[in-house]
């Protein structure tokens, strides 16, 4: 087993996103909610928005926003211990990350809508999402992930990564 697939992914939300005051979490839900309710949804009929989540960690929140829209979210890691993370959520396991508070700064916070509402969302982003392996080093890193009906690929903090690995490996 690689330390990729013992990596304790409880513990890493826990402390990096546990704390709703912590300006890292509601600045990029922020930023996505913007992009999400500004040009996309003029260009987006309801239904059609298909998301690809590249390297999501065990990272449920970046998606929020979009699951409004989305008919399909897809969730994609190298790691099979934050996979696991995302289908406990999923699976809506006691033992699971507990993501509620994200969907109320979302739904209620930006979006102004009520407690009902981030239920909702909740629920509609369960039954809408599935999580997948991917790997950015493979030769087709996304093919199999996203299909061709991808609208919406997302990425964040991830492509650096095996980026500085592959010029670390060609240097030496
Ligand atoms: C800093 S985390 C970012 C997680 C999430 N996107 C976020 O915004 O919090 C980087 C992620 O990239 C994944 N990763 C590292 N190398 C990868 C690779 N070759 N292919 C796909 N994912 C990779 C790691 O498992 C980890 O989940």
């Amino acid at each position: 087993m690689s330390d990729r697939d013992s990596f304790d992914a409880l513990d890493y939300l826990q402390h990096r996103f546990g704390d709703l005051n912590d300006q890292r979490a509601t600045y990029v839900l922020g930023q996505l909610h913007r992009v999400l309710n500004g040009f996309m949804t003029k260009k987006i009929n309801d239904g059609e928005l298909k998301v690809l989540d590249f390297g999501s960690g065990p990272v449920v929140q970046n998606s929020i926003s979009a699951a409004a829209f989305a008919s399909e979210i897809v969730f994609s890691d190298i790691s099979s211990s934050n996979r696991e993370a995302i289908q406990k959520w999923l699976d809506g396991d006691a033992d699971a990350f507990n993501w509620s508070p994200h969907f109320d700064y979302v739904v209620q916070t930006l979006e102004g809508k009520g407690e009902k509402e981030a239920r909702e969302r909740e629920q509609r982003m369960r039954k809408l999402s599935k999580v997948v392996f991917c790997d950015a080093l493979s030769e087709h890193p996304w093919r199999k992930a996203m299909r061709d009906h991808t609208t919406l690929f997302y990425s964040a903090h991830v492509l650096n990564v095996p980026a500085a690995i592959e010029r670390v490996s060609s240097v030496a």
